[in-house]
């Protein structure tokens, strides 16, 4: 039934899409990279900049054509109770005690963007809480006991940078029982593998922000100097290809679908979405997005694959009083209450196709014995706006001048914080499943 209400609401949803793909042709494409080149771990991260001036309407408040109220937004919601078993992603931030479970001086896989603590962040509350279900206790990330589970075994987290944001989280909870041995990256770290030597765990992470084939074409600075050309019917052989390696695969995607790009399928241009000034059809991204995760859950489905596969949701970004490329910002330094943020307009679209396809395919996995886990950490993550780097994706960037203007990262996820509990989930997911 739930899965019916999620279906209604996305086919009425059309209109509303179809009046986003005029707004979004409405916007200027410019995309800029703003970093700086302080990163002293990883060299350039030029992915990191997943904002697009489209983003701007991402947040409260929503334009008023958009505003939605929140018991449409429950309809979103994707419960996963039909057995009567608990909902680990219902449930709330309660205040936790004690200290994190790693810090900067603890973990020496933070990156430096999101390393909070090492670039100075004053204040830590936002590491004082732990995500607390209704209908069940989440133990924390027992780091001995995963890697007791996991001897022999091999992961890999695919998808874009918060998924390697998530990823390190991953590491550094592992690594306080042991540490990380770092056996292969490429040169902009964007693929790693990890290996933890007593328990013979190797951990990857695969760049692949569209899942799907992508060209991308940006310069030594991140500029765009072409649109991104997608290919919808071709998943990413980076990953494809090591597919069958793995023990356990968690996906995810989502925000580089709203930067704009030419959609091929077949070798040959379909339309685009965003592509000011060419002769092509808009397509809008959500019909993308929806194409790529077909063709991914039926690849999954055909490989009948003794992994565990687990696919997890896009999440939302907290710039308030404008956006990544004007200025927004997060000064927050506890969670919000619950309704006080809404999910943004690209964020709701995003949902909108991942639910349905991840249902559909879930539907099918449990026929055919895939064994196929969704972590939905969406609206769990849309309370909050306290976990983010803001400011801090700099080193100590107000050191010299209290009022220097700098580039805020509302996106990402400070290390430790809040999506170390994305892990808890993950334990409990993958030990309980
Ligand atoms: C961790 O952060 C604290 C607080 O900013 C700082 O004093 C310390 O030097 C950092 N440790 C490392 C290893 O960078
Ligand atoms: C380590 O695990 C891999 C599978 O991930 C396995 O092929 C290999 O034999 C294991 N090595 C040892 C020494 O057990
Ligand atoms: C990385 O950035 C440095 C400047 O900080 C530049 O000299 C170098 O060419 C860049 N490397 C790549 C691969 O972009
Ligand atoms: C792709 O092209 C081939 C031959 O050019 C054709 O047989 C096939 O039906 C096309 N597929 C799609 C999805 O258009
Ligand atoms: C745009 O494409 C249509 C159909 O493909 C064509 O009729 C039209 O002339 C094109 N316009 C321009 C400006 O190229
Ligand atoms: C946004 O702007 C309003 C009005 O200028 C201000 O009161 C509020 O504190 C700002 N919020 C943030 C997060 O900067």
């Amino acid at each position: 039934m739930k899965q019916n209400s999620w279906r209604s609401a996305y086919y009425n949803q059309n209109h509303f899409v179809l009046k986003l793909g005029i707004s979004i042709l409405l916007v200027g494409f410019g995309f800029r990279l703003l970093f700086s080149h302080s990163s002293n771990v990883i060299p350039n991260e030029t992915d990191n900049i997943l904002i697009t001036p489209v983003v701007e309407n991402d947040l409260n408040p929503v334009p008023s054509d958009f505003v939605e109220s929140p018991k449409e937004f429950n309809q979103f919601q994707s419960k996963d109770d039909e057995s009567g078993e608990c909902d680990i992603f219902d449930g709330e931030w309660i205040p936790r005690s004690g200290s994190p479970a790693y810090t900067n001086n603890t973990c020496r896989w933070i990156e430096s963007h999101q390393n909070c603590m090492g670039n100075g962040r004053p204040d830590t509350g936002y590491i004082d809480w732990k995500w607390s279900p209704k209908a069940c206790e989440l133990p924390r990330f027992d780091a001995k006991k995963f890697l007791e589970r996991m001897r022999d075994k091999s992961w890999a987290f695919v998808g874009d940078s918060i998924t390697r944001n998530h990823l390190q989280s991953f590491i550094c909870l592992l690594s306080q029982v042991e540490d990380a041995v770092d056996i292969y990256h490429d040169e902009a770290y964007k693929n790693r593998k990890w290996h933890f030597p007593t328990y013979n765990l190797t951990v990857s992470v695969v760049w692949s922000p569209f899942l799907a084939k992508a060209e991308i074409f940006e310069d030594v600075n991140g500029v765009s100097t072409s649109e991104i050309e997608v290919h919808m019917d071709v998943l990413d052989k980076t990953w494809t290809e090591q597919f069958s390696t793995w023990d356990y695969i968690l996906f995810s995607s989502g925000k580089w679908f709203i930067k704009s790009a030419i959609y091929y399928e077949n070798n040959s241009i379909l339309g685009c979405h965003g592509c000011e000034g060419k002769n092509y059809t808009d397509l809008g991204f959500n019909i993308a997005y929806q194409k790529i995760l077909k063709n991914l859950f039926d690849f999954i489905m055909n490989s009948n694959p003794k992994s565990m596969i687990i696919y997890r949701t896009s999440t939302p970004d907290h710039f308030e009083n404008g956006s990544w490329s004007t200025g927004g910002s997060c000064d927050r330094t506890v969670p919000a209450k619950e309704g006080e943020f809404e999910l943004g307009v690209l964020n709701r679209i995003l949902r909108e196709v991942e639910l349905p396809e991840i249902s559909r395919a879930r539907e099918w996995a449990s026929e055919t014995g895939v064994k196929l886990k969704l972590l939905d950490v969406t609206p769990l993550s849309l309370v909050r706006p306290d976990g983010h780097p803001g400011p801090y994706r700099h080193f100590y960037p107000f050191a010299k001048d209290k009022n220097a203007k700098v580039q805020y990262d509302c996106l990402h996820w400070c290390l430790p914080g809040p999506i170390d509990s994305w892990n808890d989930l993950l334990m409990n997911l993958v030990l309980n499943g």
